[in-house]
């Protein structure tokens, strides 16, 4: 089957191909850029995106929002990751964090629209936020999170092993198990 994926960031899309690539399924990139809403939760974004799109792209689809939330920061920056990124950036996180714990997780919620309905799936990978920035792969965050277990950052790994373990990746992990279940994959 051939999966229709709506976003303007290729490097979800690129991390997302290549799983899908590896267990014969193709990804059909709908590159485009949509308004997001803002709202306090990355599940809300997530379905908000997928209504507003329902009816405007070619079903069944799914896309993506994602966030990162560290527990020192009473789950800051949350749902409001991306202005975060585009404000204050690495950086900023990095000192607000001086002296303070560094545990954090990112989530990301997949939603899924087939015949008009949304299918939710929710990923996380724990780990911390580093001393400072580190590699040059991936994007975002990728190279202030090193994950649980792990001594290197997002940012220092090919995309198989973000793959590996990443919150994109249990996300769309759950979703082929519904996909399979229903008997669509
Ligand atoms: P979005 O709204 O889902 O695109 O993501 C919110 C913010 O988190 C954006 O600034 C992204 O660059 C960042 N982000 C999303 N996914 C990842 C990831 O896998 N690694 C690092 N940063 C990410």
């Amino acid at each position: 089957m051939i999966l229709r994926f709506i976003t303007s960031n290729e490097h979800k899309y690129e991390e997302i191909r290549q799983y899908l690539k590896e267990r014969g399924i193709e990804c059909q990139w709908v590159r485009m850029k949509y308004e997001e809403i803002q709202d306090d939760t990355t599940e809300a974004i997530s379905l908000a995106s997928a209504q507003y799109l329902r009816g405007k792209v070619e079903e069944p689809f799914f896309l993506e929002d994602t966030g990162l939330y560290v527990k020192e920061l009473r789950g800051f920056p949350g749902p409001y990751s991306s202005y975060v990124l585009r404000t204050i950036g690495n950086e900023g996180i990095l000192s607000l964090l001086k002296g303070r714990e560094r545990d954090a997780i990112f989530k990301t919620v997949i939603s899924y629209c087939e015949n008009g309905n949304i299918s939710q799936f929710t990923g996380i990978l724990k780990g911390r936020i580093g001393e400072y920035e580190r590699g040059s792969s991936g994007f975002g965050f990728d190279p202030i999170f090193i994950p649980e277990g792990s001594e290197k950052s997002l940012a220092e790994m090919s995309i198989r092993e973000k793959n590996e373990h990443s919150h994109r990746i249990n996300a769309l992990r759950q979703f082929m198990e519904f996909l399979e279940n229903k008997g669509s994959a």
